[in-house]
């Protein structure tokens, strides 16, 4: 059976700001997946978002240091072998400050001070605290940022699903329909935030951050074009439409 069919029966000015609200909300979806395309989405060098992704930005990389992946890379012609291989194991035995006055500091003044030395951009690697760090793992967020995040965004975004649902909720639906679709954000917004710091942890939850992102943005995006349809396209349309499924 459909319900409370008020959505359609909306003077001219609640439909205009509803209209308004639903609007910039759905162009703010299409922002965030841009956003998160260009930030997470290049995290793992290539353009898209994939899982990979995901585990680098809250898991990190701990296969390494920048500094291996450069001595290995980039930096790889800047010094002979024996001293990238000497400077690598000292970053895997955890780059320990009392091998830097004797064992470590020399080579990096021979061969990478040159241009490390402070005059550019570069970091200085005369700062023995600079060369150890990046000389750690990257593993990935930290706990002050992720926890900044999470407040931002569940607070944030709540508000969002409050007044998409609470729109929503005054369409004509079937009822359990209409129940799932204003739940679901809610549920997929928790089991994303949740994901972020289980994949920080260990990278095999990095796919439900995948699944709540996606989940909350088909419930949104349902719910609006729903409402949408429903101030703006006369009634005899899209009736026939619903009812077709009713239960
Ligand atoms: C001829 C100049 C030069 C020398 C010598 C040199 N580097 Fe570099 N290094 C660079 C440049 C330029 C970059 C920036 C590359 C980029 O960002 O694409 C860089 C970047 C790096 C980075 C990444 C820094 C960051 O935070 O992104 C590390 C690590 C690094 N170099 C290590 C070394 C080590 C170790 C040595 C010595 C064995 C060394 N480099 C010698 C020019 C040099």
């Amino acid at each position: 059976m459909l319900q409370n069919s008020t959505l359609h029966r909306l003077t001219m000015s609640y439909k205009v700001l509803f209209t308004g609200f639903l609007l910039v909300i759905g162009v703010g979806l299409l922002m965030a997946g841009a956003q998160i395309m260009l930030t997470h989405g290049m995290a793992d060098g290539k353009p898209g978002l994939s899982i990979n992704d995901i585990v680098y930005s809250y898991y990190g990389n701990r296969t390494g240091s920048k500094l291996e992946s450069m001595l290995n890379g980039q930096m790889k012609a800047m010094a002979p072998d024996e001293v990238r291989f000497d400077l690598i194991q000292w970053a895997r035995d955890g780059a320990s400050m009392k091998d830097w006055e004797g064992r470590i500091k020399p080579q990096v003044d021979q061969y990478c001070v040159s241009c490390h030395g402070g005059e550019s951009s570069l970091p200085n690697f005369t700062k023995p605290e600079v060369f150890q760090s990046v000389a750690a793992v990257d593993s990935g967020a930290s706990i002050a940022s992720l926890t900044r995040v999470s407040h931002i965004h569940l607070f944030g975004i709540a508000f969002i699903f409050l007044f998409v649902g609470w729109i929503f909720a005054m369409s004509e639906y079937t009822q359990r329909w209409k129940l799932i679709l204003i739940s679901t954000p809610f549920v997929f917004l928790i089991v994303d935030i949740l994901s972020w710091w289980l994949t920080k942890f260990s990278p095999v939850f990095a796919w439900l951050t995948m699944i709540g992102g996606v989940g909350y943005s088909l419930a949104s995006t349902a719910m609006i074009f729903t409402s949408l349809a429903q101030m703006w396209v006369p009634r005899e349309h899209w009736l026939s439409f619903w009812e077709n499924d009713k239960e």
